[in-house]
């Protein structure tokens, strides 16, 4: 498997056959009672399934330290599980990290382009790609700015911009959003979810915020505290495009709500 940074593309073994649990076309995750420990004896994650069909985004939130980011290593084959078994359909898989994790000496452009430069694409198809791609997350104009000559929320753009550039049938999300500013934050969730509604890759989104996750989501899993395990499943029932104003309405607070009490009784 070759990975790039944010994106990568990979013919891997825990690719679906007709033998394993992707009977379905449309699934491109399935975790199955998956669980992993580490050397140092910490338990991570226990008991874990979840599937994630093409078109769904799937919120996981949970506490600090519950398995988050393992689900993701492991949805993306950075790691192995314990027991269990992890099987994914997705022919390229993204992932999108809390810091933007972009190259300071290479532009905007230049960065969402590398994922091409690396697979050997023509110049001409990989600048004409990005172009799009940055137009697309809202940073034409600022193709040839460097990262420190972007705003936080402008380099999360460019990052994501990376991700999408391959057209990830996966993408994987490790709290994105987690370290902007409220007004940049609650810009970005209606940014993502327009590129979800164009793109619709299968998305599995960590976060920390209940109302990210709502405002966000087809389903919420909630987690319990270490070792993580899934104690609820919530259905949000919203079609897209959501409007910035759902997040104030009783219908939300209650789903929001419910999503909080399942993670207040498990922390
Ligand atoms: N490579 C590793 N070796 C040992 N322990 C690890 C490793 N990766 C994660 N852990 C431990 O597993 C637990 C879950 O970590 P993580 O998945 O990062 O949680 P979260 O993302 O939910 O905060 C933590 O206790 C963490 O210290
Ligand atoms: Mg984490």
């Amino acid at each position: 498997m070759t990975i790039l940074p944010g994106n990568f593309a990979r013919a891997d073994p825990r690719r679906g056959t007709e033998e394993n649990d992707l009977t379905t076309s449309t699934r491109a995750l399935a975790v199955d009672r998956v669980r992993k420990s580490f050397a140092t004896g910490t338990v991570a994650l226990t008991d874990v399934s979840l599937t994630l069909d093409a078109g769904e985004f799937v919120s996981v939130v949970g506490p600090s330290g519950c398995g988050k980011s393992t689900l993701l290593r492991l949805a993306c084959g950075l790691e192995t599980p314990t027991a269990g078994k992890v099987t994914t359909s997705a022919a390229s898989t993204s992932y999108v990290f809390q810091d933007a994790t972009l190259l300071e000496w290479r532009t905007a452009l230049r960065n969402v382009e590398l994922v091409d430069e690396l697979r050997g694409a023509p110049k001409a198809e990989r600048r004409a790609k990005a172009l799009g791609v940055l137009e697309l997350v809202g940073l034409a104009g600022f193709e040839h700015h460097h990262p420190r000559q972007l705003s936080a929320g402008m380099r999360m753009r460019v990052s994501l911009g990376r991700a999408l550039v391959a057209e990830p049938e996966l993408a994987l999300f490790d709290e994105p959003f987690g370290a902007l500013d409220e007004i940049t934050r609650l810009q970005m969730q209606t940014e993502l979810q327009t590129l979800f509604r164009l793109k619709r890759f299968a998305g599995l989104f960590i976060t920390h915020s209940v109302s990210e996750a709502v405002y966000l989501s087809t389903r919420v899993v909630v987690m319990s505290g270490r070792p993580g395990r899934i104690v609820a499943d919530v259905d949000i029932p919203w079609d897209y495009p959501r409007a910035p104003e759902l997040r104030y309405e009783a219908e939300f607070a209650a789903i929001a709500g419910k999503v909080s009490a399942a993670l207040g009784q498990h922390a």
